[in-house]
C-alpha cells in the first residue's frame, strides 16, 4: 500500500487521529530521505514494535558541519515514499526547514554533553547537537511509543537514548544491529563510492573489530592492541579513531558490555564500524 504523505504537523495529526484515539502504538523511523535497503531494515524492526509506522524524511540542516554536503544531499521524496511505502511505512512525515525549526527559535538546540565531543563528534563537533534538536523535535511531532536507529550510528543511538529518557519522551529506543555484506563489510549507503579495490581495502576494518574481539579473553588493552594491530598493517587506510567504550560509551570495564568503535578514511570516503561484545570480569576467562 503507498504511504500517506502528511507535509505539516496538522496533516500528521490528522492522518494519526485515528491510530491515536485507539491506542494505536506508534513506532517511528526518522529518516534523512535517499532511502535504502539499511533504512528498510529499521522499518523491518519497527513493525515488531508498533502497530502503526511512520518514517520521518527531514534533511536536517543543524546536524551538517561546514562543508559538509548539505545543499548535495540526494533528496528525491517520490522515490523515499514509494520505498517506505513498500516496506510497510503508514505514513511520510516530510515537513519543511521553517516547519522544524520556526524562525526565532534556531539558538534553541539540545546539547549533547560530553558525549557530543567524543569520537565522531572530534571531527564534527556540531554533529551531534544538530541530531538531538531535531530527534527531540521528530519526538514531539509523531509522539512515537517506540523509535529505531541503526546500531551502525552507534554514537547517536546511545546519545538519542539519553535524550528520550532525560527529557521523558516516554519513547523506546529500540537499536537495529548492523547489516553486514557476506564478507563482513558493514552496509552503508557510502560503499557506493568505494572502487573495488577500495571496498577491499575497506575490509580491513571488520576484520580488526572482530580480531580486537578474538581478544577479549586477555583484556580491554589486549583488544586495542589486536585491533590496532591488523589496522596498522593496512595500506591506504587513514585510520580516525578506534575507541574501546561500555554500553553507554563511558570507560570499558570487566564483567561488562563492551564497543569497539572504529572511523578511518578509504581513498576519500569516511567509513565507521562498530562491534558489542562482553568483557570478562578477570582477563584470562572466556566470555561470551
Ligand atoms: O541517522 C539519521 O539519518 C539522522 O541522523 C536522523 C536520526 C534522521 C536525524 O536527522
Amino acid at each position: 500500500m503507498p504511504a500517506r504523505v502528511a507535509y505539516t504537523p496538522d496533516e500528521l495529526d490528522t492522518a494519526l487521529a485515528d491510530a491515536r484515539a485507539h491506542g494505536r502504538r506508534i513506532a517511528f523511523v526518522p529518516t534523512m530521505g535517499a532511502i535504502h535497503d539499511g533504512h528498510l531494515g529499521l522499518v523491518e524492526t519497527a513493525r515488531e514494535h508498533g502497530d502503526l509506522i511512520v518514517a520521518s524524511v527531514f534533511v536536517n540542516p543543524t546536524q551538517f558541519g561546514p562543508g559538509e554536503d548539505y545543499e548535495r544531499y540526494p533528496r528525491d521524496l517520490g522515490r523515499d515514499v514509494e520505498l517506505l511505502g513498500g516496506a510497510g511505512v503508514d505514513i511520510v512525515f516530510a515537513p519543511d526547514v521553517e516547519t522544524v525549526y520556526p524562525p526565532g527559535t534556531e539558538d534553541v538546540t539540545v546539547d549533547p554533553g560530553p558525549l557530543g565531543q567524543v569520537l565522531e563528534g572530534v571531527s564534527r563537533p556540531t554533529h551531534f547537537r544538530g541530531v538531538l534538536t531535531v530527534v527531540a523535535k521528530l519526538f514531539a511531532f509523531v509522539r512515537p511509543g517506540a523509535a529505531v536507529f541503526g546500531e551502525k550510528d552507534y554514537q547517536q543511538l546511545v546519545l538519542v537514548r539519553r535524550l528520550a529518557r532525560a527529557l521523558h519522551t516516554g519513547v523506546d529506543v529500540v537499536g537495529r544491529p548492523i547489516v553486514r555484506d557476506g564478507d563482513g563489510l558493514a552496509k552503508s549507503s557510502r560503499n557506493a563510492f568505494l572502487s573495488d579495490a577500495e571496498r577491499a581495502t575497506a575490509l580491513v576494518l571488520s576484520r580488526a573489530l572482530h580480531t580486537g574481539a578474538a581478544a577479549r579473553s586477555r583484556g580491554a588493552e589486549a583488544v586495542t592492541a589486536a585491533a590496532r594491530g591488523v589496522l596498522a598493517g593496512a595500506d591506504g587506510v587513514h585510520l580516525d579513531y578506534l575507541a574501546l567504550t561500555d554500553a553507554e560509551l563511558g570507560e570499558p570495564a570487566g564483567g561488562r558490555a563492551a564497543r569497539l568503535l572504529v572511523a578511518a578514511r578509504v581513498g576519500s570516503t569516511r567509513l565507521i564500524d562498530n562491534l558489542g561484545f562482553d568483557l570478562p570480569d578477570d582477563p584470562g576467562t572466556t566470555p561470551r
